[in-house]
């Protein structure tokens, strides 16, 4: 007879991790909880993407004259409403609203906690039955009391409470850190719940996937463009030429190299120096599960987590995935583009 493993649930994982800490009350618990609800209502949705009217551009209306609704609208509501509800945070940066949104919960020693989310990351692949996700970030306020303040929000990766992000794929993921490794929760669709599937997550010691919009190659710096070389040059002991893998869901790949082992690259252009993605709510999150999965998270020069956000919808360009990897990427971009780092200028 073989023996199974007992199903661990999302909650009961969390629960067990908090209650290590004596002085923790469950709020990030329940704050995770309230995430994960969320998450599951989208992950109806997008799962049913196909048959609904929701397909739509915003503003459009549908065969029953309704305005119709994007599903990263639609989510980013699922979201909000999820985070206002749980009491438990004070304010929401959110990638399809330009300001934060904050509020004052009606328990005064409830929301001591800040979001950051993108709601539906690769959006433009929802047509296409391609994987999306959810990407977030948690830190503690440094404000006291009241609604959220925008200083609330804008604090360097290092002070993340928590991070995580969900991959809506051929199955649904939900993975996280807090700063004590990573793990990943698969959702059984028949019950709804999210199950351990993926425990202490490390990106594997040998990888040979490179992932970027080549696309893009002649806006990219000479450091990048070196790279790309050397990633396809024929050396059997380093494993190269290397395979490329581009989704155009920052999550969806970022969540295959961790699996199978790669590097994930969004630079700065000559078109867009600070890249495309955003540092509070696409670059630091994956950052902070890089760096606890053993891998690396950089600009091409300096720490992701270490960059002090100084707007809400910054960008920062982004070289992620497996260590020795990243690495090699930045010896070619202090080598070849020196002048593309910015802690310099
Ligand atoms: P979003 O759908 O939230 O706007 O994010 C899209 C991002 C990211 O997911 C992806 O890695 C990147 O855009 C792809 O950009 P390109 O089409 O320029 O390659
Ligand atoms: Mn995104
Ligand atoms: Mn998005």
């Amino acid at each position: 007879m073989t023996t199974r493993n007992r199903i661990k649930t999302l909650t009961q994982f969390v629960v067990e991790r908090q209650a290590e800490y004596s002085q923790a009350k469950g709020a990030l618990t329940r704050l995770l909880n309230d995430i994960a609800t969320a998450a599951k209502i989208v992950n109806r949705e997008v799962n049913a993407a196909g048959l609904a009217d929701i397909l739509g551009f915003e503003g459009s209306d549908n065969i029953q004259g309704e305005a119709q609704k994007k599903l990263d609208v639609f989510a980013n509501e699922r979201f909000i409403e999820a985070l206002k509800g749980g009491g438990e945070c004070c304010a929401i940066a959110s990638e399809e609203n330009e300001k934060i949104i904050s509020f004052q919960n009606e328990f005064s020693d409830l929301g001591k906690y800040v979001v950051a989310i993108d709601p539906l990351d690769g959006s433009s692949n929802i047509e296409a039955n391609v994987s999306i996700g959810t990407v977030f970030s948690i830190y503690r306020r440094k404000s006291d009391v009241g609604p959220g303040k925008l200083e609330d929000m804008l604090q360097p990766g290092v002070n993340l409470v928590a991070a995580g992000y969900v991959i809506y794929g051929s199955s649904t993921m939900l993975v996280y850190t807090t700063g004590r490794g990573v793990n990943g929760f698969t959702l059984d669709p028949s019950v709804g719940i999210f199950c351990l599937s993926h425990p202490e997550m490390k990106f594997p010691e040998t990888s040979n996937i490179y992932s970027i919009n080549e696309g893009n190659y002649i806006y990219f710096p000479e450091g990048v463009k070196k790279y790309i070389k050397y990633c396809q040059e024929d050396d059997a002991k380093t494993l190269r030429p290397y395979t490329s893998r581009y989704i155009g869901s920052m999550v969806a790949d970022f969540h295959r190299n961790l699996i199978k082992g790669g590097i994930f690259i969004y630079p700065g252009t000559t078109k867009q120096p600070k890249g495309k993605l955003r540092l509070l709510y696409e670059c630091c999150p994956v950052a902070y599960i890089a760096e606890q999965a053993g891998g690396k998270a950089s600009d091409g020069f300096n720490r992701i987590m270490e960059i002090q956000p100084k707007t809400l919808h910054q960008r920062a360009p982004l070289f992620i995935g497996q260590k020795s990897m990243v690495e090699k990427a930045e010896e070619f971009m202090v080598k070849y583009s020196p002048e593309m780092n910015s802690a310099k200028k």
